[in-house]
């Protein structure tokens, strides 16, 4: 038997990411796009191949992909299959919850400042399409102002709903789902997360933490395709929700290819209700094995690793002279991402680069983003690379 696969072991850096075992690159960028790992690039090369030539697909590389990449996504947060949507970005998630969720004159949804603004304008649309309130609360260092959100739950019965990013793209500030959730439920106040930004660095379990809708592209911390992604709406929740759009494959009728001019508008009793039209399968396909892969490692080992890598980079940036870190330095506070300011942002990004070192400067921040395949001595050769 062979042993299982371990974060940032050379094992699986030269099974799945082959050009960074050989040096090609340090890849610290999962905030933007993670590296889609080899078994997943073999799937769908294998998927398109078939593709390319109709005649080879067989039943299986129809809904058993589908079902899959959804008994998968919801293996990662502890739901059921029924309660997963198949989506192609965190966005469509995102207005999901603004247009489905009941919500309307008089009510109110509080987002934060500082959010990515995919997380706000789906908000601020369907606010002025349905007349509720969308209310963006300041955020304190960058993070979304917790304190002030439960007491508005506590004390404003307009507050109908909480909408926000799990962790935030440019400080990296992680909200506290469980104390948020909960105290939404307590209330039946609906709670919404864009959770792209946490998910598959840090481990989550809808079962003990209350959401009420997901919403995740898969192309960052998942590692898989563009294209990819899902949403997840509550059983018990998601059949009281009207799907803001309809389509064929939302309809439970849509099984039956033998009777497609016997319209019958009745909205599949899961979460497919949400899908509306043809998945894009080799970009799921695709997710699946980046999924597969994510399981066989073990969130919770994942999740050990990326603090680990994390902690490094927090020591660093707390310590080194004339740089600010924005992200909070308490572990419960961060997942995968950390964010200092330098005395020169511009010079060390440039520094970084030539020594081929990928990150992202957001909000004049330098943004390094390490993830389950990197190493602690891929860490030192970033502090390196910034030490003057
Ligand atoms: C918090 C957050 N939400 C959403 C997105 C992306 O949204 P989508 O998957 O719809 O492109 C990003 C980054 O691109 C992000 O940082």
């Amino acid at each position: 038997m062979t042993p299982p696969l371990l974060p940032g072991s050379d094992a699986l850096r030269a099974r799945e990411y082959a050009w960074e075992a050989r040096g090609d690159a340090i890849h610290f960028d999962h905030a933007s796009v993670g590296p889609v790992p080899q078994r997943a690039v073999d799937a769908v090369g294998a998927f398109n191949l078939k593709r390319a030539e109709p005649h080879r697909l067989r039943a299986e590389d129809f809904n058993p992909i589908l079902e899959r990449g959804r008994a998968l996504s919801a293996g990662l947060i502890g739901a059921t299959a029924g309660e997963i949507a198949l989506v192609t970005n965190t966005s469509w998630g995102v207005n999901l919850a603004a247009y489905a969720l009941p919500l309307g004159p008089g009510d109110v949804v509080l987002g934060s400042e500082g959010e990515f603004p995919a997380n706000v304008y789906p908000w601020m649309a369907a606010a002025k399409a349905r007349g509720f309130t969308f209310e963006l609360l300041p955020h304190v260092e960058g993070a979304a102002d917790e304190a002030t959100i439960l007491r508005r739950i506590d004390t404003d019965p307009a507050v109908r709903a909480v909408a926000l990013s799990w962790v935030s793209f440019w400080s990296g500030a992680r909200v506290d789902l469980g104390r948020i959730g909960h105290a939404c439920r307590d209330r039946g106040i609906w709670f919404a997360v864009d959770a792209i930004q946490g998910l598959g660095a840090a481990e989550l379990d809808v079962g003990a933490t209350p959401v009420d809708v997901l919403s995740c592209g898969a192309q960052k911390w998942l590692c898989a395709p563009w294209g990819s992604g899902f949403a997840y709406v509550r059983d018990g929740l998601l059949q009281q929700l009207e799907p803001p759009a309809a389509g064929w494959l939302a309809q439970a009728s849509s099984g039956d290819f033998g009777a497609f001019l016997d319209y019958d508008p009745t909205w599949h009793a899961d979460a497919r209700r949400f899908e509306v039209g043809t998945i894009p399968y080799q970009d799921i396909v695709g997710m699946n094995e980046c999924l597969a892969l994510l399981l066989e490692l073990g969130p919770a080992r994942i999740e050990a690793h990326v603090r680990a890598l994390a902690d490094r980079l927090i020591a660093w940036a707390a310590a080194a002279p004339g740089v600010r870190l924005l992200t909070p330095r308490d572990q419960a506070r961060r997942a995968g991402i950390v964010a200092f300011v330098t005395g020169d942002v511009p010079g060390d990004s440039a520094r970084l680069r030539a020594a081929r070192i990928t990150h992202s400067v957001r909000e004049g921040a330098i943004r390094l983003a390490p993830h389950f395949h990197n190493t602690p001595d891929e860490v030192d050769r970033a502090i390196a690379a910034l030490t003057r």
